[in-house]
């Protein structure tokens, strides 16, 4: 598979999918965190000190009816540009005149940013004709957008028609993610465990299914635990359960039993009488949790339990966090399991940490840099685990 460390970009345009979705402040519009900005500027450099240059492409968010102000990938010029320690060029749509003549005219050592790509509609339907458009802007089609590889996209996925197989290729980003994520699902060293938390057991049921049968250990936490413990008969008082999916939460422990997984739930909790961080809070055993509470996080008990199985794990998987952790009294679940993972890390084990909320997570707590590997993706990287082939990655490796 091409990659760019082994191309030669002097003097060639060159067309980066990037994820640059990323959270800007309500008001002021100022990027609150630039994690997937700074994923991009390993590739970015490479091109640039090869002699090439860069044209950026990206989505904002989840546009509904072509250009919304807050949606707008201007937003993010000042902050791009203090990071590449140059002035970015902006244009204010991603296809058409202007943008070919900003194109055309870009010299080596420039950086172009186009316009959100989803101000077009074109691009989530995959349109042919916008992927073509997109296409004639640069020489070689870089996709280092891991975090919007599971999109069948236009500037993702059909656009890598238009170039041949020497001029398509991963960045550093995407290259570095899909190879953690196969070194966890297909080349790990066991003990393999896996940590699935978050609010809703209905995200998660795919990747389940297919981790109850790579993993030694799952480790499940946060909202969606309760509806396990509901299923096996436990009282989950006002804690979050969706109870349509107690069937598929019964069918998911049947098949860890048969394999032979080991399958752990929280023992114990920490309950709050409201959603609220200051509400009456005590700790409870999560299946007999009184009515009028509800769980938001893990308890001691269950802390220890799933400190001793990662600390006895050779591979690391974690996506979700265990508790409310957003709100200080029901942080301290997803604060140990996170000190947790970082010290398998430094006994030797490779860790990865995935989606959203786990990953705010161990920024919060400084624990980024010790893992093995903190992925920029959230759908991305769920849909890799649940075994499917991203698009986005599958566009690009069918290139010999
Ligand atoms: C994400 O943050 O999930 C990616 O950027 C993809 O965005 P999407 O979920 O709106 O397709
Ligand atoms: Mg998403």
């Amino acid at each position: 598979m091409n990659h760019v460390k082994d191309f030669n970009f002097s003097g060639k345009k060159t067309l980066i999918r990037v994820d640059f979705n990323v959270p800007l402040d309500k008001q002021t519009f100022a990027v609150t965190d630039d994690t997937r900005l700074r994923a991009a500027l390993k590739t970015i450099h490479k091109i640039l000190n090869d002699g090439g240059s860069v044209i950026l492409m990206s989505h904002l968010g989840r546009p509904k009816n072509g250009p919304e102000e807050k949606y707008s990938l201007k937003h993010i010029v000042a902050y791009l540009s203090s990071l590449l320690q140059k002035d970015v060029k902006f244009v204010t749509d991603c296809i058409g005149d202007e943008v070919r003549s900003a194109a055309e005219n870009l010299k080596p050592g420039e950086v172009l940013l186009l316009e959100n790509l989803r101000f077009h509609p074109e691009e989530e339907k995959g349109d042919e004709t916008f992927a073509r458009q997109l296409s004639e802007l640069g020489d070689v089609y870089v996709n280092d957008a891991f975090g919007t590889a599971h999109r069948a996209h236009a500037s993702t996925t059909i656009i890598a028609n238009y170039f041949d197989a020497q001029h398509k290729m991963f960045g550093f980003l995407m290259a570095a993610e899909v190879e953690a994520a196969g070194k966890v699902l297909h080349d790990h060293e066991k003990p393999f465990t896996a940590i699935i938390g978050g609010a809703k057991v209905s995200d998660k049921i795919l990747i389940l299914e297919k981790l109850i049968e790579k993993a030694d250990n799952i480790i499940v936490g946060g909202g969606m635990a309760y509806t396990f413990i509901k299923a096996m008969g436990g009282k989950v008082g006002n804690s979050l359960c969706e109870e349509d999916r107690l069937e598929n939460a019964l069918q998911l422990i049947e098949k860890a039993k048969s394999m032979q997984v080991s399958f752990l739930l929280p023992d114990d909790s920490i309950i709050a009488d409201k959603f609220d961080n200051a509400a009456n809070i005590k700790s409870a055993n999560s299946n007999d949790i009184p009515d009028g509470w509800m769980g938001l996080d893990i308890g001691t008990n269950a802390i220890q339990q799933f400190t001793d199985v990662i600390l006895r794990s050779k591979t690391i998987l974690w996506n979700g966090p265990m508790g409310v952790f957003e709100m200080e009294n029901f942080s301290k679940g997803t604060i140990e399991i996170a000190h947790a993972v970082a010290k398998a890390t430094a006994a030797g084990a490779y860790t990865l940490v995935g989606g959203g909320d786990s990953v705010a997570a161990v920024n919060k707590f400084g624990l980024a840099d010790q893992v093995s590997y903190v992925s920029t993706g959230g759908g991305a990287m769920l849909e890799f685990f649940e075994g499917k082939v991203l698009p986005g990655v599958a566009a690009i490796a069918a290139a010999k």
